[in-house]
């Protein structure tokens, strides 16, 4: 035990404190910085993460968070193969090169590299020597394609531009490099040839200037997004690891109700012992006996959260759980630093995101806050009386939701029966457009929340703050609280 849980915080949660204004350093918030860890080798530069529900993460969901600096995990609600595929939009979407770019052989008519650039979504592609050869024989951009009748039929060479007269750069070229090369010519395309001439990759203008544009994105080494996505802890879930490692997750996250258990610890084994050190996140727990344990197991990060949720019943039906900024507190005096927490579930107010961090989490995940958003999965509901824009949000032990996985085409082996009763449940609400509004939301007043802790960086404000919260917090009464937030 790292160190003893103080006993102000006992049946506490976000509600039940405000924190006190310290000494102002920064001139600019946006001078700010949020950089946190998400998990034992992941590191975020917004400390926030979509949750593994079906109403909340999916490929657009994942891709979204990531771009804005935090990540997604994608649901397990899902056909093994349906997850993998959402895992690879994302890992595949972005990068400062695109490894394996598509290519079709000389020969190919002009009427095929039409449907093929519809059909991939692309403004242009390689040209290969013959059909797997990897050769770069040149490159047909859309403006090359003739725009007058009667060439459909002729081979895509008579309007390519050929290899000879293409700018290329090596593999492992640096960004900048790269970047020069295509200012220079004027380019948008930089294939990347070997000596041998073959295809090692290509880099577009597209990607640069996306990469520019949010350096504070989660990328991997290569450029590519960060994503996570949920197995499970029975049935298929070391096949669906596997696939979901096969197609690039960049973490694993075993996401049970009880994580405090047996079932987590087999769990935990046999997929450290089939795919050995991969980023594996655990949960959930509420106690510090629960964190101390997924510690043990060797848990690249903990999820902290028993029935907080805005979609749970678990508290309500079966009495169990521990008011939040509790759990996140037991939680850090259990393991301090030494293994990161993930505060899921109950953050209402962006306020409550600082209060998670600076009692112990490292990172929050969120569910209601981003549905009803253009980027989670499910259409917009509109009432034909007000004309009020709304979408589905439910607990993934929703009866809904686990009747769904019940009858889906795949079911999953770990589906609920239907004797076990729901600890979720389904509701509306309110449409809010783009999650990138809310995300920058969120990220403004976590920078101003760090200006009033009187640091540069949240970082700064956790250490200054994690050794003794109530230094720093001020309890509330009922009056208070109505003060601060009845409006
Ligand atoms: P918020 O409050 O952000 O919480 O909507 C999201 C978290 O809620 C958890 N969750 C559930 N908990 N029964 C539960 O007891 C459920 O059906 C359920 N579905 C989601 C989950 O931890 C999620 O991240």
């Amino acid at each position: 035990m790292h160190q003893v849980l103080e006993p102000a915080f006992v049946g506490r949660t976000y509600g039940d404190f405000l924190f006190r204004p310290q000494v102002g350093v920064v001139d600019s918030r946006r001078a700010v910085s949020l950089t946190t860890r998400l998990s034992r080798r992941l590191r975020l530069e917004l400390p926030v993460v979509s949750a593994n529900m079906d109403s909340v993460t999916g490929a657009r969901m994942a891709e979204a968070m990531a771009l804005e600096g935090g990540m997604g995990f994608v649901h397990r609600g899902l056909p093994i193969a349906v997850q993998a595929e959402a895992v690879q939009r994302v890992k595949r979407r972005h990068g400062y090169v695109v490894e394996q770019p598509l290519c079709l052989p000389r020969g190919t008519t002009i009427r095929e590299a039409r449907v093929f650039i519809a059909t991939h979504n692309i403004t242009g592609m390689l040209i290969e020597d013959a059909r797997g050869s990897g050769r770069l024989a040149g490159l047909l951009s859309n403006r090359d394609l003739p725009w007058v009748e009667g060439r459909e039929e002729h081979p895509v060479e008579q309007f390519m531009t050929p290899a000879a007269r293409l700018v290329t750069g090596p593999p492992g070229i640096p960004m900048e490099e790269a970047e020069r090369r295509m200012f220079e010519h004027r380019i948008e395309k930089l294939p990347l040839v070997d000596a041998e001439g073959r295809i090692r990759g290509l880099i577009t203008k597209k990607d640069v200037i996306l990469a520019r544009r949010r350096p504070y994105s989660s990328r991997d080494a290569k450029g590519h997004l960060l994503v996570g996505a949920a197995i499970g802890a029975r049935g298929d879930f070391l096949e669906r690891a596997a696939e979901l490692l096969r197609v690039g997750a960049d973490a694993l996250l075993i996401d049970i109700a009880h994580g405090h258990s047996h079932a987590m610890r087999e769990a935990v084994e046999a997929v450290r012992a089939k795919f050995g050190d991969v980023e594996l996140v655990c949960g959930n727990v509420a106690t510090a006996e629960g964190a101390a344990f997924l510690k043990e197991l060797g848990a690249d990060a903990v999820k902290v959260g028993v029935g907080p949720g805005r979609g749970c019943r678990t508290r309500l039906e079966t009495g169990a759980g521990v008011p939040q900024l509790q759990a996140v507190r037991e939680a850090w005096c259990a393991v301090g630093e030494t293994v990161p927490i993930i505060a899921d579930g109950g953050v209402r107010d962006d306020k409550d995101v600082f209060l998670a961090l600076i009692c112990g989490a490292s990172s929050v995940m969120l569910g209601s806050l981003l549905s009803g958003t253009d980027e989670a999965p499910g259409s917009v509901i509109e009432d034909p009386g007000t004309g009020e824009k709304r979408k589905i949000y439910r607990g993934m032990a929703s009866p809904q939701a686990v009747l769904d996985a019940l009858y889906s085409a795949e079911p999953r082996e770990d589906a609920l029966a239907v004797d076990v009763p729901a600890e979720g449940q389904e509701m509306q609400v309110p449409y809010r457009g783009s999650v990138v509004d809310i995300l920058s939301r969120i990220r403004g007043h976590l920078r101003s929340a760090v200006s009033y802790a009187g640091e540069a960086t949240l970082a700064a404000a956790r250490t200054k703050v994690l050794p003794d919260p109530l230094r720093y917090l001020v309890p509330l009464s009922s009056a208070a609280r109505d003060e601060s937030y009845e409006r």
